[in-house]
């Protein structure tokens, strides 16, 4: 009676299961298209990475009054996407597409290693526009600012004491990996830890970003002025403008003065420049680019043509007279649509200019003249940051290096003739 009762359920549940898929299977052509190996590939010149919806839409429904026309126009299904943002989008002609990673640097690299290396497309030639909301450092800039960056750094990658039990001599509870002190280059690399971008396209992106007309708002006016008690936040009372600087990249979203300008001085240290470059927090670059470098590395895709694009949505630390967790928390300082907005316009001026610009300029490329890739040189050349490049300034090659991790690596650990402690 039981096994009757569950195979009879088992047959109602198959019976429902199989008129949803033919649901789905009719549905299928009218919405979804499946492509397969054997397919013409989409070879598409630029793909637009949003980090969830609100910049995801601006683009659906803006870009139909440009010429990327409809971006919607096709959507296809790439196995490995976040369940939340299945498809690849791409308009009429496959020029443009624009996929969705989900939020953070497990969803970011996750989502776009399925899409980069699903065989679906060629990205040969592609130029990649990540283009995400983010936390504003008051130093560099204000709500509704655009920033194009050189450097991606994942901040927190560190080891981390509470700041209640840290060494009273330190001034942050990060500490980078084989460091004794905070100011300390760390001497343990993961290989993620900075990315380094094609500065002569970040400033061709900035110019082209610089021909739209930036949202701007009262209401966020009214909370950038708060900032004007303080020399050091300039930049945070004026206008949304276009400005280059480096993006921070953490799973942890820090808000609050010392944290920021922890994670300024990490950037400052880790990219070894003199002067406060970090002007934006988000949660997903610096993992979309490590999936860019592993791509490039095999030649899938060229990673001189990646872009970051931040908007300030937020600022990473509160004005003067706020503390910061009514900063984060309890006021709103209206800056999230402008950055949405701003996202868009900026962003499809960049669109816009390469497409309009492909055959002249864009298709060949735009060549570096600085370093570009990661903290171990894995693209080639030596590092102008960190500790030099683990493959004689060639570049990874399988054949030629085999396996680095087993032993190059674990040179950094026997510095000082100390142990570095913990579990590396
Ligand atoms: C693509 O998906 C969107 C919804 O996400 C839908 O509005 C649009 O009609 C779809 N396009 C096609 C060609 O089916
Ligand atoms: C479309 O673009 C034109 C010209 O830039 C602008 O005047 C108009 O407001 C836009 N329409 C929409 C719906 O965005
Ligand atoms: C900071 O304090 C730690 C732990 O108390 C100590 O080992 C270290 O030498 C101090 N560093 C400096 C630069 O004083
Ligand atoms: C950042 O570095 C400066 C200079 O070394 C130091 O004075 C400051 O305390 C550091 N800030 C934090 C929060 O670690
Ligand atoms: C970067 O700075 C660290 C010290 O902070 C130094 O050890 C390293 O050699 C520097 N790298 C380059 C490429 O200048």
């Amino acid at each position: 009676m039981l096994f009757y009762t569950l195979a009879a359920i088992a047959l109602l549940a198959g019976a429902r299961s199989s008129t949803l898929a033919a649901n789905a299977a009719a549905r299928a052509p009218r919405h979804v298209e499946e492509r397969h190996h054997g397919y013409e590939k989409i070879s598409p010149k630029v793909v637009i990475v949003s980090m969830f919806s609100p910049e995801a839409e601006v683009w659906y429904s803006q870009s139909l009054n440009s010429s990327i026309g409809d971006l919607l126009a096709d959507n296809i299904t790439v196995h490995g996407l976040s369940p939340l943002y299945p498809y690849v989008h791409c308009n009429e002609r496959g020029e443009v597409c624009q996929l969705t990673m989900g939020e953070s640097e497990i969803n970011a690299a996750t989502s776009m290693a399925a899409f980069v290396f699903s065989g679906l497309f060629d990205l040969t030639k592609t130029y990649f526009l990540l283009a995400g909301i983010a936390g504003v450092n008051p130093k560099l800039g204000t709500l509704g600012s655009v920033a194009l960056s050189k450097y991606s750094v994942q901040v927190a990658l560190q080891y981390e004491f509470d700041a209640r039990e840290m060494p009273a001599n330190f001034t942050t509870g990060y500490l980078p990996y084989g460091a004794y002190a905070p100011d300390e280059y760390p001497s343990i690399i993961y290989g993620t830890e900075v990315m380094e971008l094609n500065e002569n396209l970040r400033d061709v992106a900035a110019g082209l970003a610089q021909r739209a007309e930036l949202a701007d708002s009262v209401m966020s006016a009214d909370y950038r002025a708060r900032y004007a008690t303080s020399q050091a936040y300039e930049a945070a009372t004026t206008k949304p403008s276009v400005i280059k600087c480096d993006s921070a990249t953490s799973d942890v979203y820090y808000s609050g003065t010392l944290l920021s300008e922890a994670f300024e001085n990490t950037t400052m240290l880790w990219t070894n420049q003199s002067t406060v470059t970090y002007c934006m927090s988000a949660q997903e670059d610096s993992a979309i680019l490590e999936v860019l470098v592993r791509a490039a590395a095999c030649k899938l895709v060229d990673f001189s043509r990646a872009i970051a694009m931040r908007t300030g949505s937020d600022f990473d630390r509160p004005p003067p007279s706020v503390g910061a967790f009514e900063n984060l928390r309890i006021i709103d300082q209206n800056g999230f649509d402008i950055a949405i907005q701003n996202l868009y316009l900026a962003g499809v001026e960049i669109v816009e200019g390469i497409l309009a610009g492909w055959d002249a300029k864009f298709h060949k490329g735009i060549a570096p003249i600085n370093y570009i890739g990661d903290i171990i040189g894995t693209l080639g050349g030596e590092p102008d940051f960190g500790s030099g490049s683990l493959f004689d300034g060639l570049g990874f090659s399988a054949k030629a290096n085999g396996e680095i991790g087993l032993t190059k690596r674990k040179a950094p650990l026997g510095r000082k003739g100390r142990r570095a402690g913990g579990w590396k």
